[in-house]
């Protein structure tokens, strides 16, 4: 079957063929419909961030997947059956964060993650997994269920954030997205939903207009901020301090200018991964405005099964020109490396192996 893969040595991914997987007690085997394309998936294939497993001179690519049950394998799933695969799996069986249901809790080094830290992904004809790693989706998610992954990243997110401020009556109205990626754009999406309570929404991006991401920014009804005319320092006087600020750049520098734009008692989710980078900051003044205006700055990584639930939800909630809007490329296996070209009209990317 085909898989798309980075190499040992290599930064570019690579369509190459491997034997078809055989599910092991406990496993499906699962067709691959179609599986999308995010920074996190760049920084693995350039050696920033994840490494291959052990033994072997490839990795299969890939994390954001949608399949379908082709072999349930006397597992309880059905044949045909639309599923979603969670990402993280105990590096040892046993392992308590997995066990109750929390591996995006897991300290590192007892987890692998599939297509990025040391076990193959799914950018492949076909994949196996257990059933207690795969999350039964609607048969609408056909197309649209590979969302539910990075989705998920930000639910979880909103729950540590909200779980921060949980303490007193916090009632936030204004929240700022850094970053006009996959990752930022679904979050707005999410902000601008009708069960959150944010009434004002800001995204950072550092592109000029006409821009398609610009364009969604706009008609989720939220205020795009050129980073180049207005940097983060400048935010809360040219438009408000922020309640909430959501991190996808991975930018280091606005981890720190995250805490300067939040009015006293917001709070900082941090999700991008940055390359090391060191720069000049003033400790003093950060420590101070946590402190004397009770903010909170926290990263967030990963997901469990309760956010992908909770994704389902959202992403069915979303209207449909954001999905049609998003996915600016669907490639098929043999095209695969062309789906990693970035471009100021690409969005999110997928490769699509397969259809219903
Ligand atoms: P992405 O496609 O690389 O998007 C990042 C966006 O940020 C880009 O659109 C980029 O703009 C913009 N940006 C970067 N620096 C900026 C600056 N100084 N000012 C304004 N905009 C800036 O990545 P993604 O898929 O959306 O993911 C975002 C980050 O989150 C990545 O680092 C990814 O690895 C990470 N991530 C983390 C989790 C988690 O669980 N923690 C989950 C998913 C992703 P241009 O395109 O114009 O350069
Ligand atoms: C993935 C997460 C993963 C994180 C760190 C993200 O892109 O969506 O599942 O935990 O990268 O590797
Ligand atoms: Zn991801």
């Amino acid at each position: 079957m085909k898989a798309v893969v980075v190499r040992r040595g290599e930064t570019e991914p690579t369509v190459v063929e491997v034997d078809e997987p055989t599910p092991e007690p406990g496993e499906a085997l699962l067709r691959t419909l179609r599986v999308g394309i995010d920074g996190t998936d760049h920084e693995v294939i350039e050696g920033n961030h994840g490494w291959f497993p052990e033994n072997d001179d490839h990795q299969v690519l890939g994390h954001e997947a949608v399949a379908v049950v082709a072999d349930a394998n006397d597992t309880d799933l059905d044949e045909g059956q639309l599923v979603v695969p969670t990402v993280r799996r105990p590096r040892e069986e046993g392992n308590e964060f997995f066990e109750r249901g929390e591996p995006d809790m897991a300290p590192e080094g007892e987890y692998v993650e599939r297509g990025i830290v040391g076990a193959h992904g799914y950018m492949a004809e076909f994949f196996t997994s257990s059933l207690r790693y795969l999350v039964t989706v609607p048969d609408a998610f056909a197309e649209s269920g590979f969302l539910v992954e990075p989705i998920s990243n930000t639910e979880k997110a909103l729950e540590h954030a909200h779980a921060t401020r949980s303490a007193f009556e916090w009632t936030p109205e204004t929240a700022l997205v850094l970053g006009n990626g996959p990752l930022g754009l679904l979050t707005l999406a999410m902000l601008e939903g009708e069960q959150t309570d944010f009434s004002r929404t800001y995204c950072l991006g550092r592109r000029d207009r006409p821009d398609p991401t610009i364009d969604i920014i706009e008609r989720l009804g939220a205020t795009y901020i050129d980073s180049r005319e207005t940097p983060m320092a400048a935010i809360p006087a040219a438009h408000e301090p922020m309640d909430f600020v959501y991190e996808a750049t991975g930018y280091a520098k606005h981890a720190v200018e995250t805490v300067h734009a939040l009015r006293s008692n917001g709070v900082g989710a941090l999700l991008g991964i940055p390359e090391d980078w060191t720069f000049a900051i003033d400790g003093g003044a950060l420590h101070r405005e946590l402190v004397l205006q009770n903010k909170v700055l926290f990263g967030s990584v990963n997901s469990n099964v309760n956010h992908y639930e909770a994704a389902i939800d959202s992403l069915a909630a979303f209207p449909d020109w954001l999905v049609d809007d998003l996915i600016t490329g669907i490639y098929e296996p043999t095209a695969a490396p062309a789906a990693f070209e970035t471009s100021d009209e690409t969005i999110k990317t997928v490769v699509e192996f397969d259809t219903v």
